[in-house]
């Protein structure tokens, strides 16, 4: 969804703007750091295991001395398209599966194409608006590749589609208190317990698995603000509890089989009409009413906390603090039904894309990456306090540790700040900006704000994350921000096009290949964009790298693509790229670009092919795989966006005939069974 506007700031300047602007880019680019970029990036090792493997393994070496054998990604690559349908490569097969409405748990109440089921009935179907989704394997052996949870996102409700005319709203107000349950139900998270029929087509299981998660389910916190007074409640006068998740964008899972649940666009669910804290100002609590006027139903408490106006004379009578309950990582057990999910606190508030676990290493700390996605937010990092033991319990690792935020310096190096009240730099840097902190619990509610004082760059919307399972090289999408280049937000080199209208990738190593490190070496993978090459960006770093829309070849038919968003490295260390472009974007170039679309990249060679294009008005968004690689899960999210009254006339997929569009998953396999993309 759009809600991206830069939030109200502290007006700190940058690291970028104070220390390395004297540094021309160009002559960056052109002199000695790009030699140095070459030793850190080319020619690392990409050991992959097994049978497949061994095959990639020698083609990402090959590419990386540019001796080409067989270029991966291996599927021809398909055209843009505007069609209402989704389209994969000659020899792939795409099926829709659990679309929103699609019955999983209670007594599974049958979807009505006239959207008319009730709030109730919402709580025992598959929500709306698909997104982040991860496939836990069940079983043992061959079983694991056809058997299992999988877990998936609804990031936010269209109530054109969600009813059956819309919402009913009367002088501003709801008066229909069911379809406002029906709503908080459609968010979330749906676990289903899934089951291979045949080759290609998978089942509900009607298992004890089965749950929804939803933005009513209560949750308890966890970590640093457990019970801090910036959480008291009328619901928790402790503040140690809440109900629902809200705004459930991209996600994580851990190697202990959790599901991570990321709170993203939270903060328009929110009105405070009274004067805003920081802890709402910064993050666009609303001062008028919500997105959906749930708040104005305020004779029943589970909707009248969606205004938090101060108006008892405690905060434990009224929810001016509800807002400070959202902006989380919610850690879900989909093996335990029975479980409360739980909001870790301690990796910090914001509008969080997603939680992107590096690999885990036995006796070391898990290391977590998580974007904020609005216009010049930043990139942060979570370092856990005790280490993961592969034999070991690990369920509360989440629980404490240290939230870091990226300086991405002019010549290619980073930093990892601590947001730590406890460590004397940030300190220093809070009482040089004249910003005070009372406790930890005070700087994670503020995330933004901390991160402002340590000077943390500002990216151009950060999106998802993915860590390459053996390099250990991350990579961010950068969408799209059409403030970068003005006075307030200069380019800079990890942000280098003024009014970047199609984003970025960037990408970094962190030093000596520890994830825990405070320094990195970064560069930028790709430029997106309809096929020009930014004349800002082609000067030969002489690091001999081909890098795709930046020094090497424009993207062309086979690859241009705008505003990545979703990304997720497999196995093999296939770069799967998945766009949504920015709704403000001219017809004209949304045209070019064609429907969104998923492209798989060879992190090595650069080589970027398209591999799917979904159906009209949607976004591809989610992606996850059988640990065979033979079945993956795939995202479509909003087909029809772009009819707000009318998104039938725009897309009726995945059901046709006229019907209104739903979101759902795309389960992509190889005809003759193969693995995906090799
Ligand atoms: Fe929910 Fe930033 O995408
Ligand atoms: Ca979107
Ligand atoms: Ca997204
Ligand atoms: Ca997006």
């Amino acid at each position: 969804m759009s809600n991206k506007r830069a939030s109200r700031r502290l007006p700190v300047p940058h690291f970028n703007t104070v220390v390395e602007r004297r540094y021309s880019r160009r002559s960056i680019l052109r002199g000695s750091i790009g030699a140095a970029l070459t030793g850190l990036f080319a020619g690392l090792p990409l050991p992959l295991r097994g049978e497949l493997g061994a095959g990639l393994n020698a083609e990402l070496r090959a590419g990386q001395t540019n001796t080409r054998s067989r270029e991966l990604p291996a599927f021809a690559a398909i055209p843009t398209s505007d069609a209402d349908e989704v389209r994969v490569p000659p020899g792939y097969v795409a099926r829709p599966f659990l679309p929103w409405g699609t019955p999983i748990c209670g007594d599974y109440p049958e979807y009505r194409p006239d959207a008319g089921n009730s709030g109730a009935q919402q709580e025992c179907q598959m929500g709306s608006h698909h997104d982040g989704m991860h496939f836990f394997p069940c079983g043992e052996g061959e079983e694991r590749n056809r058997h299992g949870l999988l877990c998936v996102n609804h990031e936010y409700v269209d109530l054109h589609k969600l009813h059956p005319h819309g919402a009913t709203i009367a002088g501003g107000r709801r008066t229909v208190p069911d379809e406002v349950r029906k709503e908080l139900a459609a968010h979330g998270v749906a676990i289903v317990e899934i089951r291979a029929t045949a080759h290609g087509h998978w089942e509900v299981v009607r298992g004890r698995y089965n749950r929804r998660i939803t933005g009513s389910t209560p949750m308890v916190l966890t970590g640093p603000v457990r019970g801090s007074s910036l959480v008291h409640t009328r619901y928790s006068p402790d503040g140690t509890r809440t109900r629902g998740t809200l705004s459930n964008c991209a996600h994580g899972a851990t190697p202990w089989n959790t599901y991570l649940t990321c709170e993203e666009n939270w903060s328009g669910c929110f009105v405070n009409r009274g004067e805003l804290p920081r802890e709402h100002a910064r993050y666009g609590v609303r001062t008028r009413q919500t997105y959906n006027h749930w708040e104005t139903l305020s004779d029943i408490d589970e909707y009248a906390r969606f205004d938090a106006t101060a108006r008892g004379a405690r905060a434990v009578d009224d929810y001016r603090n509800e807002p400070n309950t959202q902006g989380w990582v919610v850690e879900i057990d989909p093996f335990d039904p029975a479980s409360t999910p739980k909001k870790r606190t301690a990796l910090g508030r914001f509008a969080h894309e997603g939680a992107v676990l590096a690999p885990a290493r036995d006796g070391a700390p898990v290391v977590l990456y998580s974007g904020d996605d609005s216009r010049n937010e930043y990139i942060y990092k979570f370092v856990s306090a005790s280490p993961y033991r592969s034999n070991g319990d690990n369920r509360d690792l989440l629980e404490q540790g240290t939230l870091y935020v990226a300086v991405f310096q002019e010549d290619g190096q980073g930093e990892w700040r601590a947001l730590d009240c406890r460590c004397s730099r940030f300190q220093a840097a809070a009482a040089a900006a004249g910003v005070t902190f009372e406790n930890q619990a005070d700087v994670l509610v503020n995330t933004r704000l901390a991160a402002d004082v340590l000077g943390a760059t500002p990216m151009d919307r950060p999106e998802w994350g993915a860590v390459h399972p053996h390099s250990g090289e991350v990579y961010f999408s950068l969408t799209n921000n059409r403030t970068r280049g003005t006075p307030e937000y200069p380019v800079d080199a990890a942000n280098p096009r003024a009014n970047n209208r199609y984003g970025h990738i960037i990408r970094w190593r962190e030093r000596d290949g520890d994830a825990a490190a405070l320094r990195f070496s970064w560069e930028v993978f790709v430029l997106a964009g309809p096929g020009e090459v930014d004349p800002a960006t082609t000067n030969p770093d002489e690091s001999g790298r081909i890098l795709p829309g930046r020094n090497g070849p424009p993207l062309g038919p086979d690859n241009r693509f705008g505003c990545p968003d979703g990304l997720w490295i497999d196995g093999n260390g296939l770069l799967w790229i998945q766009t949504d472009l920015d709704s403000e974007m001219q017809l004209s170039e949304r045209e070019r670009l064609g429907n969104n679309q998923m492209l798989a990249a060879n992190p090595a060679t650069g080589t970027i092919r398209r591999f799917l294009v979904g159906p009209r008005g949607q976004e591809i968004t989610g992606i996850t795989c059988t640990p065979d690689h033979r079945t993956f899960f795939i995202n479509v999210q909003h087909p029809g966006e772009g009819g707000e009254t009318h998104p039938e006339l725009v897309s009726h997929w995945p059901d046709g005939h006229g019907a209104r569009p739903r979101s759902a998953t795309v389960i992509v396999t190889r005809e003759d069974g193969g693995v995906i993309g090799t």
